[in-house]
């Protein structure tokens, strides 16, 4: 019997150890440079007009947060596992609109491109932007409304 023809085996690292080497070596995303961009996207949303009032509301105990938000960064785009949380029950309730995710959207975006090598802007922006859709799905879901999207052209 003839060898059955295998596919060349995918390129799969075996361990998340080996999952973040890889993400590191492409983007530069090491935990101390999402642990940056955390820092310093939190300090320009406390200054937003738009974003302020909303966060200053619910948080007033800020390094728990950033904590949180570096946890969830990191197992994101590092597959750390460092996150547990429940952020679809930490929106509900938010006082927020589709204006309000775009400008979280756009603050994230220029605090990532002014902290991440290019390739390493581009992974974070599509997670946020990924996730941000998901959350408002789920959020108007949980609350039996529709989402607070724009229209998508
Ligand atoms: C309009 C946009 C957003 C607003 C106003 C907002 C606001 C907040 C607030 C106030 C909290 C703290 C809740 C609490 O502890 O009481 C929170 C938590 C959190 N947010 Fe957002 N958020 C927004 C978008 C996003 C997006 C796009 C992401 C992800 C890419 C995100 C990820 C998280 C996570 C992971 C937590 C922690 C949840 C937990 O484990 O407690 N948020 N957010």
């Amino acid at each position: 019997m003839p060898e059955p023809a295998h596919a060349p085996p995918i390129a799969r690292p075996d361990t998340a150890a080996a999952f973040a080497a890889e993400v590191i070596a492409r983007t530069g995303l090491t935990e101390e440079v999402l642990a940056r961009l955390v820092h310093r996207f939190y300090a320009r949303v406390r200054q937003d007009a738009v974003l302020g009032p909303v966060f200053a509301a619910r948080i007033t105990d800020w390094p728990p947060h950033l904590a949180r938000m570096c946890a969830f960064w990191s197992s994101v785009v590092l597959m750390s596992g460092r996150y547990h949380g429940a952020p679809v029950s930490a929106h509900q309730g938010l006082p927020v609109d589709a204006d309000h995710v775009a400008r979280w959207l756009a603050l994230f975006g220029e605090t990532a491109r002014d902290t991440c090598t290019a390739e390493g802007a581009v992974l974070v922006e599509e997670k946020a932007q990924r996730i941000a859709r998901s959350l408002q799905f789920a959020v108007a879901a949980a609350a039996g409304g529709a989402p607070a999207l724009r229209p998508q052209g």
